[in-house]
């Protein structure tokens, strides 16, 4: 379903230091693939701490469309009944994915390998990405497409009665394009390998494992990963906890190291070394930044993250760091704007290609606010603070990260900072602003100021 509701504008203002002990939603890669899993499998997965968003609900959609049974009870436990790897069946409408680029991608992935043909569209912000990334390791595999040119939604796919198994060498550092190729991978006859010379978030590859498929991770030579799947076995069902989304846990870090006299934890934080690239920075910043509580749960580490409002100094961000914190570069961003100095973000093309040109938008929004700015076409240069800021309206353009990325700056600037619609946050972090409300920050509807 696409986010189709009127703009609703929101706006933040400073005030109240921010004070408390919080907990994000479920992790969203995690919530889209335990879905997905449960429906490959055969028999009942359960899954606590699913993210109820509408990116994943969507996924829960589509997977039903695939013949899935998929129940949410009293309690907030989701059961996947699978259908069964090999048993998709054909979807009987056009599946609308909404904003979600991780649902669309993965799912064509696993249907592209089945015998059915299946249609997906999106919002208009999803019909503007690339597909054809994941669209190529696809037509390898014999999967029919029937696309727009460049190879944007909507689209349909038609999978191959015996698919080829490949071995793929990702162009791009992308944990989509890896997991819709393992994914497609599982109804294939024989090996399908990725290679990924830069590695990204490993999710799929864990899942996997746990729902008992055959798959192995080997390194090369150069730091990168060798990841095969044996195809057409069985999927063993499973009971999944999701942890708490880390690229949510940002906006909350964020806040409390830049509004004045801010303490703020945010508990069971999923820790995964791949998705730690914003605290690792945010040190090299100087913040005062501690990780405690840390164990294991499921196969992935969970930790419990305190800050106190520090003053951060700017830094440069190496480019291989880029798939470690792909999501959490705008509200880096905003980390920056209120640091001394400048922090330099190399490598980071990807963010052209998200919900929206974050590149372009982000810069567009400090701007706005009367923070300097330059972007390149892989760089992102932020110049701290030089006098008073806020008082902008910022373009969201259907981007539940830049909408919230702004609503933290104005948390913490001399003017108020507006977002023209923040229904958009729905997307990823339904909670948000009762978060933040919990916390002592003010952001409200625009023209009604809280009391
Ligand atoms: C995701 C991978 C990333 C990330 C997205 C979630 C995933 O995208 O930006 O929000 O769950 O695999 P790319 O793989 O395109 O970098």
């Amino acid at each position: 379903m696409s986010h189709s509701t009127a703009a609703r504008p929101l706006t933040a203002r400073s005030g109240a230091a921010l004070k408390g002990r919080v907990t994000v939603p479920g992790d969203k890669s995690i919530s889209h693939r335990a879905l997905m899993l449960g429906a490959l499998a055969i028999g009942r997965t359960t899954v606590s701490g699913l993210l109820e968003s509408e990116d994943v609900l969507n996924t829960a959609a589509a997977m039903r469309a695939f013949g899935a049974r998929i129940q949410r009870d009293a309690n907030g436990l989701w059961t996947v009944d699978g259908a069964g790897l090999g048993s998709l069946v054909e979807p009987e409408t056009v599946i609308d994915y909404g904003n979600a680029g991780t649902g669309v991608r993965l799912a064509m992935g696993i249907a592209g390998t089945h015998p059915i043909a299946a249609t997906f569209t999106g919002d208009a912000s999803l019909v503007k990405r690339p597909m054809g990334r994941v669209l190529e390791p696809l037509r390898m595999m014999g999967t029919r497409v029937i696309s727009r040119s460049g190879d944007r939604l909507p689209l349909s796919i038609h999978g191959p009665g015996t698919p080829a198994p490949i071995s793929y060498r990702v162009p791009v550092p992308s944990a989509q394009v890896k997991s819709a190729v393992l994914l497609a991978g599982l109804n294939a006859p024989g090996q399908t390998t990725v290679i990924e010379p830069i590695p990204t978030r490993d999710h799929t590859e864990r899942m996997l494992a746990g729902f008992g498929a055959t798959i192995q991770v080997d390194h090369d030579d150069n730091g990168g990963r060798v990841i095969t799947v044996t195809g057409q076995g069985e999927l063993q069902p499973q009971d999944v906890t999701v942890p708490a989304d880390p690229s949510s846990a940002a906006f909350p870090i964020v806040a409390g190291l830049i509004v004045p006299g801010s303490e703020v934890t945010v508990a069971d934080v999923l820790l995964n070394e791949h998705r730690t690239g914003l605290l690792t920075t945010l040190q090299e910043m100087g913040a005062d930044l501690e990780i405690t509580n840390i164990r294991e749960t499921g196969g992935e580490r969970l930790g419990d993250v305190r800050v106190r409002h520090s003053q951060l100094r700017g830094v440069e961000v190496p480019a291989d760091r880029a798939p470690s914190m792909i999501d959490e570069y705008p509200v880096l961003a905003v980390a920056a704007a209120f640091a001394h100095g400048t922090t330099t973000m190399l490598g980071v093309e990807e963010l052209k290609v998200k919900e929206s040109d974050r590149l372009a938008a982000v810069a567009a929004g400090l701007r706005a606010n009367g923070i300097e700015c330059e972007e390149g076409e892989s760089t992102l240069r932020v110049h701290g603070r030089k006098g008073p800021i806020g008082g902008g309206t910022v373009t969201t353009h259907l981007d539940h990260r830049i909408a919230m990325t702004f609503l933290v700056l104005g948390l913490a600037a001399d003017r108020p900072v507006t977002v023209d619609d923040g229904g958009v946050i729905a997307t990823s972090f339904p909670t948000f602003e009762a978060l933040f409300a919990e916390l002592g920050g003010d952001i409200s509807e625009t023209g009604e100021q809280a009391a």
